[in-house]
């Protein structure tokens, strides 16, 4: 049987993954800090799914519950890191500038290289990372957040620099960069290109199935991406 875990499978992208996972016939671990909304999954889906309470932030309990869920399932062949957390942040109030950071920096980085190693070890595996549009250029409603993706995005594509010393070629890493999800993350006012939740889970599964490097959700985020990409500062300055 194909094994999967989800970090940050309690709500939103995470959680529409875990049902599609299991219907393709992954058993599948499942993580967050919410504990009555793993519950929720474990009634749903009985000896299917097993369900791992972990705040990401505290990376000795990343690792506790990461060796925790290898014991467990014995072998991992797909990790999906969904976890993250994004605040409008005009004041740059540090509270908010920490979480960003202690989340979606510090314990997406523990969980990303456990995967790596594991997967560097067994010769297989799937490392899965949502990141975000937010990865391509700065912004100034919410700095912490767009500065966090583009270090998981860097990061990522450092770890599939590094699969070329994995002689098997059976490990892979991919960039999933959504632009808006209709999910409680989704940030700010005026949003466009919104895509359903079903629409952009059903894309990352694609994604997911071709091993593609990066993928945009929805598609048409690439032509965004590319613009911002040449886009000099100064015009970001005016535009956004
Ligand atoms: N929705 C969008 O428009 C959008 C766009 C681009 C990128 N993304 C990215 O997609 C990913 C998933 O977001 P989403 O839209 O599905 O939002 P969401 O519904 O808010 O899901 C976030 C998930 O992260 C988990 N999480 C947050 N802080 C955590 C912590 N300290 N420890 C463990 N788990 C933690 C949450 O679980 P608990 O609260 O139970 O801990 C939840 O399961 C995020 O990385 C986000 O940056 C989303």
């Amino acid at each position: 049987m194909k094994t999967a875990i989800i970090f940050g499978a309690t709500s939103g992208i995470g959680r529409a993954l875990t049902d599609l996972l299991v219907k393709e016939g992954y058993k599948v671990a499942v993580t967050g800090r919410r504990k009555e909304k793993l519950l929720e999954i474990k009634i749903q889906y009985s000896n299917l799914v097993e369900i791992y309470q972990n705040d990401i932030q505290e990376v000795g309990q990343v690792e506790k519950v990461f060796f925790e869920i290898l014991r467990d399932f014995e072998k991992i062949d797909l990790i999906v890191q969904s976890s993250g957390v994004g605040h409008i942040n005009p004041k740059l109030e540090w509270e908010k500038e920490s979480e960003t950071i202690k989340t979606n920096v510090v314990g997406v980085t523990k969980l990303y290289d456990l995967a790596y190693n594991l997967f560097r070890e067994q010769s297989f595996g799937h490392l899965v990372g949502i990141t975000s549009i937010a990865s391509i250029r700065g912004n100034r409603g919410a700095p912490a957040y767009f500065a966090s993706k583009a270090y998981q995005k860097a990061y990522l594509e450092s770890l599939y620099i590094k699969t070329k010393t994995i002689k098997s070629n059976q490990v892979f890493i991919t960039d999933i960069r959504p632009g808006f999800v209709d999910t409680a993350m989704a940030l700010g006012d005026g949003i466009f290109w919104m895509v359903s939740l079903e629409k952009a889970t059903k894309q990352i599964y694609a994604a997911i199935k071709k091993k593609k490097r990066v993928a945009y959700i929805s598609k048409r985020w690439a032509i965004i991406a590319f613009v911002l990409k040449i886009a000099p500062a100064w015009l970001l300055k005016k535009a956004i």
